[in-house]
């Protein structure tokens, strides 16, 4: 076993063993409008947690700031997209603490303290950050608060002492960058205020053979990861002539090319959304039999996802442009979220202080 798969299986967690003490904080940057793939990530799962554990979710416009501090307005009409979004799929407001994080500056005092507890090369060697890097075409000119993120985003999880951030995969390496820097600090400062944390990975995406799916629903192109900014996202807003617009441009099997053609349903985007949202899996299994037997065609199947897709967006998108009509009452909504988290940040700092010894004037 190699050094990272061990550090992998310590950072994440299953459902099944979490239990009172479980504090969860998770979130997403307001950079658009969330789709299928932050559903299946991470959403679903909040939904299902928000009933049982103490959740924290935030609206991380400091870090979409990183990316996009030359276009604030772009993230500042996001946060209510995202907003939309989690109301619509049934975030609840009594049941989660949703906030949204510009609004607590001690988040920023607590992640220049954690500035101290991590060194440069290990911030470039952070599997997100590196990809991120070379994707953006940064060259020498990385912006410091672009490779400070991470250490911004083990503030964000540290100050409400959560255990649990229900995420995708790809962000794994944020996990174990944020242990890292708690680690140090309980390391110097003593512990007893900041917990480790794990990322929950939902059921689901686990291999019956206990190994891990990737645990990314692919993007319409068949690439792995679902993105905005990758042109092969199906949004959770998006009208039904968009869905099936996007699902007929879907990629399949690129071997299948007559309709008799034997098909392959693995790697096949189609099928994986299928395996995702179908709830007709006796159906869905004749389907596949057939399609790799050969003789049914890519238009049938995407048009039974089509379907599948649009009785799954339907009731969001009613409850979207539903909250969409008093968007006063979505912010309102948002500020009491912040309030709350406000008070829980600001006991959590001062323990800080406390702990590293600085004079509490
Ligand atoms: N990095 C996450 C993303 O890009 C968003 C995020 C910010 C987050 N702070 C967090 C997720 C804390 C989990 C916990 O989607």
């Amino acid at each position: 076993m190699t050094d990272r798969h061990k550090r992998d299986s310590t950072s994440v967690v299953s459902e099944e063993q979490l239990d009172e003490s479980t504090v969860i904080l998770t979130g997403d940057r307001p950079t658009g409008p969330l789709h299928l793939g932050h559903y299946v990530g991470s959403l679903r799962n909040r939904v299902m947690l928000q009933s049982r554990f103490t959740q924290f979710v935030l609206i991380a416009d400091v870090q979409a700031l990183t990316d996009n501090f030359a276009t604030p307005a772009e993230v500042r009409e996001n946060v209510i997209e995202v907003m939309l979004d989690y109301l619509a799929i049934g975030l609840d407001p009594a049941r989660s603490t949703i906030y949204l994080a510009s609004a607590i500056t001690e988040t920023a005092e607590l992640t220049l303290y954690f500035c101290n507890l991590v060194n440069l090369g290990r911030l470039q060697r952070n599997p997100t950050v590196k990809t991120e890097i070379r994707t953006k075409n940064f060259g020498d000119s990385i912006p410091v608060g672009f490779l400070i993120y991470p250490v911004n985003q083990a503030a964000d999880i540290a100050q409400f002492k959560a255990n649990v951030v229900p995420v995708g995969e790809d962000q794994i390496p944020m996990i174990e960058q944020a242990n890292d820097i708690i680690g140090r600090f309980n390391e110097l400062y003593g512990d007893g205020i900041l917990r480790q944390c794990r990322a929950l990975i939902s059921s689901n995406e686990i291999n019956s053979d206990g190994s891990r799916k990737s645990g990314l629903l692919p993007g319409t192109d068949g690439g792995t990861k679902m993105g905005k900014s990758l042109g092969n996202a199906i949004f959770l807003s998006d009208s039904e002539k968009e869905v099936a617009r996007k699902v007929r441009g879907m990629f399949t099997d690129p071997h299948h090319v007559r309709v008799e053609d034997p098909g392959n349903v693995v790697g096949n985007p189609v099928f994986s959304y299928l395996d995702y949202f179908d709830t007709d899996k006796e159906k869905l299994q004749e389907l596949k039999e057939h399609y790799i037997r050969g003789g049914l065609g890519d238009g049938v199947v995407k048009q039974r996802l089509a379907g599948v897709l649009e009785e799954f967006l339907a009731p969001i998108r009613a409850k979207r442009v539903e909250f969409a009509k008093d968007k006063g009452e979505v912010l309102a909504i948002l500020k009491r979220g912040t309030n709350n988290a406000r008070s829980e940040v600001s006991r959590t700092l001062s323990q800080i202080r406390e702990k590293i010894g600085l004079y509490q004037l």
